[in-house]
């Protein structure tokens, strides 16, 4: 028979996303609608380790589904990786009671989800991360609001790089994966974007690029670079010495991964914050919460960390056929 969850508990682990809080508000108010206890982790696992761990009423999370950040706090631990850090981390969870986890961030943070399941405390992910590279879901908590910023950021370095006719280079986060770039890249009408995931390197083609673009009439000349790219810096200054043309690079960083979270992430993150409390009261353990083709799926944490994602080779294709 399914384990009854009297106490669930809830964390924030590695980089923050926007729309961390709207999925622990849903957490907290799902699970006390069901006369479970709730209580809060701080830091991750770092806090769990920590004993940082509070009970959780529903007006504790009151005004927060419009915050950026994680009101939980987020961290990232290297302890939890040891065989020690995870048996330590189960030991805790009996202490407190807590007999249900949901951990909320990327592939790395379901690992610990994974490894605390195998020791008894029944554990369900969901996809907190503004870089959208997790395999098993279309959607991720934060990809929207983090598109949303850095596409604003780049229409006003555009209209700076127009007034002077220049080439600009915007680095966009996303760590190994193109997704923000590629998004970004359409949606500004980028003359080019570097893709981690089909990038060879061939400079001279973007130069070639940028001066038939000139000979064509265009003024001025937009890259999005994905941060596994990187480089922008230098690259800007190769480009300004093979073309002639003034090269700005800017580097967006950490503002796409701060801000009041869009309608979509605070509506989505609150849909999974309750999918994975409804999952705990089945009796479900070691699951990733998701979105497959506008349906709200469940998958085994080992299946969907062997799972692989790619950039879709038809908007790829229209990437590149827009961008003439
Ligand atoms: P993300 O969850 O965004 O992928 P990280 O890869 O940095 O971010 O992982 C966040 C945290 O999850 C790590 O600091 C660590 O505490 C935990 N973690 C990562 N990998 C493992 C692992 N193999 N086993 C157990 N815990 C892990
Ligand atoms: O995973 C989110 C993310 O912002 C990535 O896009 C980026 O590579 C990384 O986190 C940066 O992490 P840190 O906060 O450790 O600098």
């Amino acid at each position: 028979m399914a384990k009854e969850i009297k106490k669930i508990g809830v964390l924030t682990s590695g980089g923050d996303a926007p729309g961390m809080n709207a999925a622990i508000r849903s957490v907290v108010r799902s699970a006390i609608s069901k006369g479970k206890k709730v209580v809060g982790i701080q830091k991750g696992y770092q806090g769990l380790l920590n004993e940082e761990i509070a009970e959780m009423q529903a007006w504790n999370v009151s005004d927060t589904i419009q915050r950026g950040g994680t009101v939980l706090r987020t961290a990232r631990c290297e302890e939890f990786k040891t065989e020690e850090g995870q048996e330590r981390g189960a030991e805790v969870c009996r202490k407190y009671g807590i007999d249900g986890l949901v951990v909320i961030g990327g592939d790395g943070s379901y690992r610990g989800a994974q490894a605390l399941s195998k020791k008894g405390i029944n554990t369900i992910g969901l996809p907190g991360t503004i870089d959208l590279d997790i395999a098993c879901t279309d959607y991720t908590i934060g990809f929207d609001t983090a598109i949303n910023t850095a596409m604003q950021a780049i229409d006003k370095i555009r209209d700076t790089s127009s007034s002077h006719e220049r080439c600009s280079i915007i680095e966009v986060m996303g760590r190994n994966a193109g997704f923000i770039a590629l998004w970004c890249g359409v949606s500004t009408g980028a003359e080019d974007i570097l893709l981690p995931e089909k990038y060879e390197f061939k400079e001279q083609e973007i130069i070639d690029n940028i001066i038939a673009n000139r000979k064509k009439g265009k003024t001025f000349h937009l890259i999005i670079n994905a941060e596994g790219i990187g480089h922008s810096t230098s690259m800007a200054r190769r480009i300004e010495a093979a073309t002639g043309i003034e090269t700005r690079a800017t580097i967006l960083g950490y503002m796409q991964r701060g801000g009041s979270p869009t309608c979509k992430d605070r509506f989505y993150a609150s849909m999974m914050g309750a999918y994975a409390v409804e999952l705990l009261c089945a009796g479900k353990t070691n699951r990733v919460v998701g979105q497959k083709h506008g349906e709200w799926v469940d998958f085994d944490i080992d299946e969907a960390l062997a799972m692989q994602k790619d950039i879709p080779e038809f908007e790829y294709n229209v990437s590149k056929a827009l961008s003439i």
